[in-house]
């Protein structure tokens, strides 16, 4: 997910719970062939050696560029490369690439196939929906599934539902069933918020995996069988995630982007309204923490930060280049 699953999210969700794959944010395949831009880019595509099998997510819409970004991502060292065919943003769109991709079937088989060249038998696997304005499973799932990708995953929506209707999980088992009869692996995304459900709803509807995005806002536990915490584990785990944050990023990233945790942390139990307020104001990681420590203080609770120290410390980043390693 944009802006949020960068490897230091990745990192703290993995010291919570396991998926059995991780997807990197999403990155320009033309991004990766300009030297001139390539550098704030590789940001977005630093991984370390614990969280493999790992999975980098990249959107295009030239098939040469397709070809080079797969050489690369394979040069990176990556398990596998996921095409995006299923964005809605619009500055995505203008680009000829995400959702855009299902009003262009031709250029999409083109892509997955420039994309399989350049992986030289590395996974290919490709995010979309069931269609653009309307479920047009039968068509623009076999256009897919003909290029043969070695992996559908299928968010259970068109773009024009964005995210705003339940996924349609009937049409995911559809293309579930066309992807065995083409014998490509089908993993199945939308609305999934706990793994008992995920198990239940691959069995239910035929597909080969499970893809949790928004469940895991708030919720690092949730590729683990127990998911209910108690409101000090939450907290405790938010103040993790600013720590490894603040201390990895530094200045790199505006801790804005911790704000949308805030919102999903805190909520739910007496007292958080005027917490998350709190939150909401500070200016840095360092207020934030200071604020969550004076809650648990006030409630009797040891506040965990300065076990999380050795953690940021030991936040591993192997693939980014060393220049901006150490710029990081
Ligand atoms: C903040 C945010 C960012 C997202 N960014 C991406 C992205 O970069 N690539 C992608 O394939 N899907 C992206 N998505 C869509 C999710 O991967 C997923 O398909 C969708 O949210 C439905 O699944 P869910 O109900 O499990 O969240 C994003 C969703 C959200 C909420």
């Amino acid at each position: 997910m944009a802006d949020v699953t960068d490897i230091v999210f990745r990192d703290f969700v993995l010291r919570h719970s396991r998926p059995d794959v991780v997807y990197t944010e999403f990155v320009a395949c033309k991004a990766l062939r300009s030297p001139k831009i390539q550098e704030p880019f590789m940001r977005l595509l630093g991984y370390s050696e614990r969280e493999r099998p790992i999975v980098a997510q990249v959107f295009g819409s030239e098939p040469a560029d397709l070809f080079a970004c797969a050489q690369q991502i394979r040069a990176w060292g990556f398990d596998g490369l996921d095409i995006n065919m299923g964005c809605p943003d619009r500055r995505v769109e203008k680009q000829g690439a995400g959702a855009s991709l299902m009003r262009d079937p031709q250029r999409a088989q083109a892509l997955i196939q420039a994309a399989k060249a350049g992986l030289e038998g590395l996974p290919l696997t490709v995010k979309t929906r069931l269609g653009y304005h309307t479920i047009e499973t039968a068509s623009w799932i076999g256009t897919v599934l003909a290029a043969q990708p070695d992996v559908l995953v299928i968010h259970g929506r068109t773009r024009q539902e964005l995210s705003e209707v339940p996924a349609h999980w009937d049409e995911i088992a559809r293309a579930a069933s066309m992807a065995r009869d083409a014998g490509v692996l089908c993993v199945g995304n939308g609305d999934i918020q706990s793994r008992e459900q995920g198990e239940e709803y691959a069995q239910r509807f035929g597909v080969d995996g499970i893809m949790i995005g928004r469940g895991v806002l708030g919720n690092p536990w949730v590729f683990a069988a127990r998911t209910k915490r108690s409101e000090p584990e939450k907290l405790a785990a938010l103040a993790q995630l600013i720590t490894q944050f603040s201390g990895f990023w530094k200045a790199a990233k505006n801790a804005g982007l911790l704000k949308k945790h805030f919102k999903v942390y805190v909520d739910g139990f007496p007292g958080s309204t005027t917490l998350r307020r709190e939150l909401m104001a500070t200016r840095n990681s360092t207020e934030a923490l200071e604020t969550l420590s004076r809650y648990f203080d006030r409630n009797g609770w040891i506040f965990p930060a300065m076990v999380y120290e050795q953690i940021v410390l030991s936040t591993g980043c192997s693939r980014l280049p060393d220049s901006l390693t150490e710029r990081v």
